[in-house]
């Protein structure tokens, strides 16, 4: 079990109280004088995220007031694991399950440390579950958000193509799933020449990971993530500023990776395909270069008008890979573009899907998560920003506007037309803490789809 949570003491756990600044006068008055005294002379107000913490008639921890936005807000919770000091706690609020259920989940989410580097021994509060069965629900999806941060916050050196082929090895042994990989020059050989092309120039070389788990007779669900390990720009060398955060390029094998896990952990009924195309974007006398044509395994040509564009260029071939074996749904996910947080800002996931129903679907599950993501249109008469005088297509377009959405059109020529398509392109990190939602590496748009994966595909399968 994460050390967050437990199933004893649930009779000495401390309450967390969660309030409205709108609730709070109601729920005085149901206190004795003594607390509303404390209360108030705290200056508590209820107001979101803020929090009081309750001394009982012996002057011993008797609970904690949780400024929350609205009636339901799971998020406070996420805020108070990380505050808290050393104890047990649990939620003591009249909502219904699906939300103490996502409370749960928020102090998980909150309770992240990343401790590769520095030790943090520090003891953790703790939140105990009435039941077996939250933990592990909330367990497969806080462990899965873990993991995705995990993996996006070890800096690039400690997470090049092959430690990502690691980690979807582990992960495929965990949950009895098949791992295979194609390493370096395998990658001609079999056909993925535009992934080798960007991953050639590093000592890392480039990998074509893939993962499969499920029962064959289940509806196909194929992941495909963008892994480049480290993003230089390649020799249209980004500056410092750019390149600083870019171990994080590899942010959607994170969540491909991370999604995959909560799948297996959750057992969807679905036959599940993960590809990812990694490779280290790095500079060196063998690097593509910009003017290059290079094939891919759809057998359309590129021309590279910037090497820095190498995102698209990464997934193109296990996009085209994809349609394989005919899938229901195709879901990738990207750090695609610069334009995406120019669009929406560094905290709300952009999506392109060819399917109407689709949006639909994932917007639903969006608001019910409260995991914010937005549709972004394929608007097909920007395809002609693609056109490349001596190829089929260029990488990007020369233009500075819309580049997420000639990104995304890019891609889409990879993508079986009659095949349900989802393309996310994310930040995959929080430039600020919020509560559950530490700074750094991010799961971004995960709870959204997942919860549109088992309406689509159904709950777990009776045993
Ligand atoms: N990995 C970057 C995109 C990125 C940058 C995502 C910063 C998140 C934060 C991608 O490979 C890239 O460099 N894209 C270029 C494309 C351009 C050259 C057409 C971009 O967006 O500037
Ligand atoms: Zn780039
Ligand atoms: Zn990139």
């Amino acid at each position: 079990m994460l050390d967050c949570y437990t199933l004893d003491g649930a009779d000495q756990a401390i309450p967390l109280i969660p309030v409205t600044r709108h609730d709070l006068d109601a729920w005085l008055e149901g206190q004795p004088e003594r607390v509303r005294h404390w209360v108030r002379d705290a200056g508590f107000t209820g107001k979101a995220n803020s929090r009081l913490r309750l001394p009982g008639e012996d002057g011993r921890l008797q609970g904690v007031l949780l400024g929350v936005h609205e009636h339901g807000d799971a998020w406070a919770f996420g805020g108070a694991a990380a505050k808290l000091p050393v104890g047990s706690y649990r939620i003591d609020a009249s909502w219904d399950d699906a939300r103490l259920q996502r409370a749960a989940i928020a102090w998980g989410l909150g309770a992240y440390r990343y401790t590769r580097y520095k030790d943090s021994s520090r003891e953790q509060a703790r939140l105990v579950l009435s039941d077996a069965a939250s933990v592990e629900a909330a367990e497969a999806v806080v462990a899965s958000a873990w993991l995705v941060r995990d993996l996006i916050n070890t800096p690039a050196e400690d997470m090049m193509p092959q430690d990502l082929a690691a980690a979807a090895r582990d992960l495929a042994a965990a949950f009895g799933g098949e791992f295979h990989e194609l390493v370096g020059e395998e990658l001609l050989v079999e056909n993925y020449p535009a992934l080798h092309a960007v991953g050639r120039a590093s000592v890392h070389v480039p990998r074509l990971i893939d993962l499969r788990w499920g029962t064959a007779s289940h509806p196909r669900l194929t992941l495909v993530g963008k892994g480049v390990c480290f993003d230089s720009g390649g020799l249209d060398i980004k500056p410092a500023a750019g390149m600083r955060q870019m171990k994080k390029d590899m942010g959607g094998a994170a969540h491909v990776l991370g999604l995959a896990r909560l799948i297996m952990a959750r057992g969807l009924p679905v036959r599940l395909r993960v590809l990812i195309g990694a490779a280290e974007n790095a500079i060196a006398g063998n690097a593509f270069r910009p003017g290059d044509v290079l094939r891919t395994r759809k057998g359309l040509t590129v021309e590279v008008d910037n090497t820095d564009a190498e995102g698209r260029l990464a997934i193109c071939d296990a996009l085209a890979e994809s349609a394989a074996d005919d899938p229901a749904l195709v879901i990738d996910f990207a750090t695609l573009t610069g334009a995406a947080r120019v669009a929406l800002g560094t905290e709300v996931a952009a999506f392109f899907t060819n399917s109407d129903e689709v949006a639909a679907g994932l917007m639903q599950a969006s608001e019910l998560e409260d995991d914010p993501i937005w549709r972004l249109p394929l608007h097909k008469p920007y395809r002609a920003e693609l056109d490349s005088d001596i190829a089929d297509l260029v990488n990007c377009a020369s233009g500075p506007f819309g580049g997420a959405i000639t990104a995304a059109l890019f891609l889409q020529r990879f993508v079986a037309r009659h095949t349900d398509w989802v393309h996310f392109d994310l930040m995959a990190w929080n430039l600020r803490a919020r509560p559950g939602r530490p700074k750094g590496g991010e799961a971004m748009g995960l709870y959204a789809v997942y919860r549109y994966l088992e309406e689509r595909f159904g709950k777990q399968e009776e045993a």
